[in-house]
């Protein structure tokens, strides 16, 4: 397993590319099974998690091209039982059960199970395409969806911790190929799921209202082939966002999108970060000295949990006390012990952690849980005193691409240590 050895301590200079999203990217490339005509996508991050998806789509009968960024897939005839062990890897993988079904009228997929960062239950996903008519057995770890006939109808995709995002994105896959119309209320409202929007529609499908938290689905007949460039990376933007305060650097990043991250943008202002518009382009550095911040984790447009554990890093440094809530997943919290290693002081109290921040960091040997809280880990090496070794990196090659790359670029003293 590979390792990152950082060498902490030199502020982060210069500009940067942010890649495709990789939140986007996987249920679009799920959505190319909706038709048996080529579609091509543009800005596909070079990530794992998206050789796996390509994987996937192989396994079900596409003939999938990837090559300097753009993906070219043609599903011209397809398979409706996933492999088990490919599709149980992967999380995001549960997005191919809306197109299976909308497409063939039946799919067979493994559960995609929980993970590190909480339980992650798929029964909205469920709920959801029970209402169009689907049948629902699960059984031997597969999960079999069955409809005779796909029907337009109303529905209520509201859980424990608001909209979700894939099971958005499934619904309206289902619905899209259904007879008449559907409605779904308290849908996700993420920018990733109006890129998904905005392709289905490219493809022929009749999607209003995303972005909202009511989206219409009118049913067609079928889907055409699409082309589609994916939309920037606003975790990745964030966390290089972060990375350049953490370290009393100056970046600039090509590419992000400021109107997909106002609740970042507006916490990282509160807590002493300048961002200035350089054309298209954003540059981050500090206003003086950092501010502690509380942050409680929401559904978008709110804080997002993908950037809770790095936005915890820059308040580990930041003098005075901080609070971040997480209110999407219930154990999104390993990081935390990993950090204490470097000697961040936080405590954990039920959904918030309390951060006692200024406290210098020195460079340890430390373990990424989860891509997010690996993210966190070489941003707390960077800003920390020493060298750290951020062991298990590919759960940070699932969603960044070549982030040791790119840090170099930026002056950093990265390098990526390969293992057994
Ligand atoms: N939930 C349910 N039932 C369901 C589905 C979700 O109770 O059927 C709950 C979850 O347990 C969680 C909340 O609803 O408490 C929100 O989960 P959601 O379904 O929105 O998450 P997801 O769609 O599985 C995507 C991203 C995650 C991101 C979340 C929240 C992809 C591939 N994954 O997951 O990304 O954290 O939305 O924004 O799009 C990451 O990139 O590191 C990552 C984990």
């Amino acid at each position: 397993m590979d390792s990152f050895l950082i060498k902490g301590g030199t502020p982060l200079h210069g500009d940067v590319t942010i890649s495709g999203a990789k939140n986007a990217v996987l249920p679009i490339m799920a959505a190319t099974l909706l038709t048996a005509e080529t579609c091509v996508i543009r800005r596909v991050p070079n990530l794992s998690d998206v050789q796996f998806m390509c994987q996937i789509l192989t396994s079900l009968g596409a003939e999938v091209k990837f090559e300097e960024g753009t993906l070219t897939v043609r599903a011209a005839k397809i398979k409706g039982v996933g492999d088990y062990d490919l599709i149980r890897k992967m999380r995001g993988s549960i997005c191919i059960l809306g197109p299976l079904l909308g497409r063939l009228r039946k799919a067979t997929i493994s559960l995609p199970g929980g993970c590190i960062i909480g339980a992650r239950p798929i029964d909205l996903h469920l709920k959801g395409v029970a209402a169009l008519g689907a049948k629902i057995k699960i059984e031997g770890g597969y999960v079999h969806v069955d409809a005779k006939k796909l029907r337009g109808a109303d529905l209520f995709l509201g859980g424990r911790a608001g909209p979700t995002v894939l099971g958005t994105a499934n619904v309206i896959m289902a619905a899209v190929l259904a007879d008449g119309v559907t409605i779904i209320e308290s849908a996700a409202c993420e920018p990733e799921v109006i890129d998904l929007i905005h392709f289905l529609n490219a493809m022929g499908a009749k999607i209003s209202g995303g972005g909202s938290p009511t989206v219409t689905i009118t049913g067609v007949k079928s889907l055409h082939g699409a082309e589609h460039e994916v939309i920037p990376d606003r975790i990745e933007a964030a966390t290089f966002a972060i990375a350049a305060a953490a370290t009393n650097g100056e970046v600039t990043l090509h590419g992000a999108r400021a109107d997909h991250m106002h609740a970042i943008l507006d916490k990282l202002r509160e807590a002493g970060v300048k961002i200035e518009r350089n054309g298209p382009a954003l540059k981050f550095s500090r206003n003086g000295r950092l501010k502690p911040v509380d942050i409680t984790t929401l559904p978008y447009a709110g804080f997002p949990t993908d950037v809770q554990a790095q936005m915890m890093v820059l308040m580990a440094l930041t003098p005075g006390i901080s609070i971040i809530t997480e209110r999407i997943f219930e154990s999104r919290f390993m990081h935390v012990s990993e950090l204490a290693r470097l000697g961040a002081d936080i405590a954990i109290e039920g959904p918030s952690a309390i951060v006692k921040g200024g406290k210098p960091l020195s460079g340890a040997p430390v373990m990424a849980s989860d891509l997010r809280a690996s993210a966190a880990l070489v941003i707390a090496g960077l800003a920390a005193k020493g060298s750290t070794e951020v062991n298990r990196v590919y759960h940070i090659d699932r969603g960044y691409e070549n982030i040791d790359g790119k840090l170099r670029k930026l002056g950093a003293r990265i390098q990526r240590q390969e293992g057994s």
